[in-house]
């Protein structure tokens, strides 16, 4: 046992011992330690103690260290009130009262769970009304809210939708991405939520995952990277890197680990095809390639972490103790707490009272339920009852998930405040999120000079209907959970946005199909356009409903392709995906061919690039295939020459002005 967790250790029985006895003593803020390797400390089962006058509750002084606090707060406690903090549940599934009476630590919104008004002030009413009724409990003990904010707080109407981490890890720029994770976290708490499942940590190796685009990249020093500097955006929003700053949002590194790393065909839930698969690998290899990013985000300061629905060599990552326990918090002496993915446990193999003691002794410390919250409570206490689930590890779970609600300020300030209301969707953020498309865009082809474009091109045709449609620029996780086409959100197309980079004499057409034989020129000859801008790609998905074995274009995206570049002096062809496809006979017909990614709202972005105002800098996050026979690239041993991949890991192209 190292001398850091003795200390700890004597620290903690010290505080509970003293919170026992209720000597109202200067607690000494313990030494940042390594979480305990063993069994915890056995906290003591002494009988609630009850604040008194002259005593009143250290976990009350928000003088007293996060830790102290917790540990006092944590002696008072009964065992129903300790499991009800280990508890999280989808918002849909409980009324307030219940949240009152089993004491629950956590509610969520899954994608797509706004309140029955999708807007900024009805979502701070409905998170405030949990609050309220946790506040209710015997002890007060806050409740902490969570959503998938995974690129912007992508279920408020309203809000900033930045590009998707595809897209920012063509940008590779950790101070973007850091002011990204702080704008995020603003819009968040505006809203009165404090928790975002968020980054995705995953270094993808098979993009048909349908998940590829929640990632930064294949490479892992890229996901290190930018996952760092996103944990430190949401958690560190003033100087002083206060959690306590009321505008601060708690981080959830996932999926631990190897979520973007499993075996097609190996998956054991949705759709059957790789989300949630099994990843075949050796140890030293999830160390080197996975484990890199988690490390460096617990050492940032991360206080959540995801546990993944896939497998590791057979065994479900929920059940991997060696993994969650040992790797996660004894080596890399991770504090904050683990959170389990949605209804996850019950895919452990056997029953769901085994899960759930499987689950709890593998180290998690909150699940998320999210439904039926009553028989995971009543499953729990029988586990503890029974010592299946010893006392010290629910103490454990209970002990790091209020040192997190301490370290974050929710006694002090549980509530959101209105005015920060105004921060949803400021013209701030979403001239950073303009920032952020820009940086994003990879210039794969640019022949015949035809980028950049010229304000005052005399007939520009537009086409695709991703151009014209917001919904399929957000892709996944956008107002709804798989995303949605259509105008579902405030912000500018790129149809909008190319109308207003021109010039007034510049005439823009738009038709989704490409069909512009009704336009003529002034001799009534079909009009032909001098720049013709054409959109393809993917419409919006998430998780395993984007896992695909088929890349390709689809035949509706080929033919507008066919119809622009006969109607077209030069032809510039854009593809809005999650993923890189199979762009072959598209590159070849493109005089000019941009990687955009999922961009967003601000499509401002992209025409900033295309007509010069901002230069090509993006680059590639991903390496790109020759064709589906390609994939699972063995990264060791990259095709190469004529039937080589098409382009390289960290291709892009600039444009010489
Ligand atoms: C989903 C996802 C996870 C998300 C959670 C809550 O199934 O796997 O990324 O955070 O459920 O929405």
């Amino acid at each position: 046992m190292n001398l850091k967790y003795r200390i700890f250790s004597l620290v903690l029985v010290i505080c509970l011992a003293l919170s026992a006895c209720q000597q109202p003593t200067a607690v000494p803020t313990p030494a940042p330690t390594a979480a305990p390797t063993q069994a915890p400390v056995e906290a003591p089962t002494a009988a609630p103690v009850e604040p008194t006058a002259e005593s009143p509750a250290l976990y009350l002084d928000p003088a007293q260290p996060p830790a102290a606090r917790a540990a006092d707060l944590l002696s008072r406690m009964t065992l129903d009130e300790k499991l009800g903090q280990m508890a999280q549940v989808e918002k849909g599934s409980i009324a307030p009262a219940d949240v009152t009476k089993y004491g629950i630590g956590s509610i969520l919104s899954g994608g797509g769970g706004y309140p029955q008004t999708n807007s900024a002030e009805a979502w701070a009413k409905m998170v405030d009304g949990f609050q309220a009724a946790a506040l209710e409990t015997r002890l007060a003990i806050p409740m902490i809210y969570g959503v998938d904010a995974v690129h912007g707080h992508n279920n408020l109407k309203g809000a900033t939708i930045f590009p998707h981490n595809i897209g920012l890890g063509a940008a590779n720029d950790p101070d973007l991405m850091q002011r990204i994770g702080r704008a995020t976290a603003e819009e968040m708490a505006a809203t009165g939520i404090r928790w975002n499942f968020a980054p995705v940590l995953a270094v993808v190796q098979d993009i048909r995952w349908g998940r590829t685009y929640e990632s930064y990249g294949e490479n892992t020093d890229l996901v290190t990277s930018l996952g760092t500097a996103y944990v430190k955006g949401l958690q560190q929003v003033d100087a002083q890197g206060s959690l306590a700053n009321p505008l601060a949002v708690i981080a959830s590194i996932k999926h631990f680990i190897g979520d973007g790393a499993t075996k097609w065909g190996t998956a054991t839930s949705g759709a059957n095809l790789i989300d949630r698969g099994d990843m075949q690998v050796d140890e030293a290899t999830l160390r080197a390639r996975f484990l890199p990013p988690y490390a460096s985000a617990i050492k940032a300061g991360a206080r959540t972490l995801m546990v993944s629905f896939s497998s590791w060599n057979g065994t479900k990552m929920h059940a991997q103790k060696a993994l969650i326990t040992d790797l996660v918090k004894g080596e890399l002496g991770f504090t904050g707490f683990v959170v389990s993915d949605w209804q996850a446990i019950d895919e452990i193999p056997g029953n769901f009272d085994s899960d759930v003691v499987t689950s709890i002794n593998a180290g998690l410390d909150m699940i998320m339920v999210p439904y039926d919250y009553k028989t995971f409570l009543t499953t729990l206490k029988k586990a503890v009852e029974s010592g299946q689930i010893p006392q010290a590890r629910i103490d454990d779970a209970v002990l790091r998930i209020l040192t997190v609600k301490f370290e974050m300020g929710l006694f002090e300030h549980p509530y959101s405040d209105p005015a920060n209301l105004s921060l949803v969707g400021s013209e701030a953020h979403r001239a950073l999120a303009r920032e952020a498309v820009a940086k994003s865009l990879v210039l794969l082809k640019n022949d015949n000079q035809a980028l950049p474009l010229a304000k005052n091109t005399p007939v520009i045709f537009v086409a695709g209907e991703a151009a014209n449609d917001i919904g399929t620029l957000c892709g996944g996780w956008t107002i709804e959970w798989q995303g949605k086409a259509g105008d579902i959100t405030p912000g500018t197309t790129l149809l909008d946005a190319i109308k207003s980079s021109v010039t007034p004499e510049s005439q823009v057409f738009y038709n989704r199909f490409g069909k512009f034989e009704n336009q003529k020129d002034a001799n009534g000859n079909s009009l032909k356009a001098d720049i013709g801008i054409v959109v393809v790609g993917e419409k919006p998905y998430a998780e395993f409903q984007g896992d695909s074995n088929n890349l390709a274009l689809s035949d509706l995206d080929m033919a507008n392709i066919e119809r622009m570049r006969a109607s077209s002096q030069k032809l510039i062809i854009i593809l809005v995906s999650g993923r890189p496809m199979i762009i072959n006979d598209a590159l070849e017909s493109a005089d000019a061919f941009v990687a955009a990614w999922l961009p967003g709202t601000e499509a401002a972005g992209i025409t900033d690039v295309l007509f010069g105002d901002q230069p090509f800098t993006g680059k590639l996050p991903f390496t790109w295939p020759r064709s589906m026979d390609q994939i699972p690239f063995d990264f060791n041993n990259l095709p190469t020459g004529a039937d080589g991949v098409l382009f390289p890991y960290g291709y892009g192209l600039s444009v010489e002005k």
